[in-house]
């Protein structure tokens, strides 16, 4: 099913009732280890998800469910404290809805991020990876359905989702901290079982660096309705097949959490330069 301009209106209707004169540009969807941040934003109001029309509820470990609203790095914030997948059940246009809402609250600009597995054998768990493009190759679009016309067109170019001068901001961002960043291609997977050890090989002859089960459907979806893409993937695990280990979502959370002093210091610097 397609779901008609008047839900995301409506749905963003509920948000700006509530923030009132705020009017945030920049919206942050956080994945594992970085919902924190949301803790951390001046002045809050927060929405929980089960109050906003239409919006679904997030499930997954650590990914709170709630829309957190105010000033992080002297920018104006919407903070998705959780984030929907796929594998929790949902279409990958419930999965982007949010973000679609908040294009419609007035966010210009979307930081993405998530926890990734690594796909290069050069690199460490516990790098940062600077997310350049992705392959989204499995399953459909966010975008299939009736166009709404009122986001942008049928047939969206996506040469650069990842915006080329975020992307320069989140490289000087990292010099300036002193910081080993990585750049690549994500892989989508929709999961939840992790890759095969044969699907990271493909992975990797396909030109990826990472894998990982969110992110590339928002950053469709975002680039669809014009606005400007950062992300970055916290690589919590090698992926399947490359150490002789069992992958566990206990090992993503916890490299997630011991990595996330830097990754949200990366953050909030690229932030003050968006
Ligand atoms: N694969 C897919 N998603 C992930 C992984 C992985 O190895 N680690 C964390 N998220």
């Amino acid at each position: 099913m397609s779901f008609p301009f008047s839900f995301y209106q409506e749905s963003a209707q509920v948000i700006q009732n509530k923030l009132g004169a705020f009017q945030p540009e920049v919206a942050m969807v956080l994945g594992s280890g970085l919902g924190f941040m949301g803790d951390v934003v001046e002045n809050p109001i927060v929405i929980p998800y089960g109050d906003i029309p239409h919006f679904k509820v997030s499930t997954a470990p650590g990914h709170k469910g709630q829309l957190v609203c105010g000033t992080l790095a002297g920018k104006k914030v919407a903070v998705m404290q959780g984030r929907m997948h796929h594998y929790e059940g949902y279409s990958y246009e419930e999965v982007s809805y949010a973000v679609r809402v908040l294009k419609l609250v007035g966010c210009t600009k979307l930081v993405l991020t998530n926890a990734a597995g690594c796909v290069n054998r050069d690199w460490e768990v516990g790098d940062i990876m600077l997310i350049t493009d992705h392959i989204k190759f499995f399953m459909e679009s966010p975008l299939r359905g009736d166009n709404l016309d009122e986001f942008g067109p049928r047939f969206p170019d996506v040469s650069h989702i990842y915006t080329p001068r975020f992307q320069d901001a989140a490289r000087q961002s990292a010099q300036k901290l002193g910081l080993t960043l990585r750049e690549g291609v994500y892989c989508y997977f929709p999961g939840p079982q992790f890759e095969t050890p044969a699907e990271v090989r493909a992975a990797r002859v396909l030109g990826g660096d990472a894998c990982g089960m969110s992110t590339a459907p928002e950053a469709i979806a975002a680039a669809h309705a014009g606005m400007e893409v950062l992300g970055f993937s916290m690589l919590t695990n090698m992926c399947a097949g490359i150490l002789d280990q069992p992958l566990s979502g206990e090992e993503v959370n916890e490299t997630a959490e011991a990595r996330k002093g830097p990754f949200s210091e990366l953050v909030l610097k690229c932030l003050e330069k968006m």
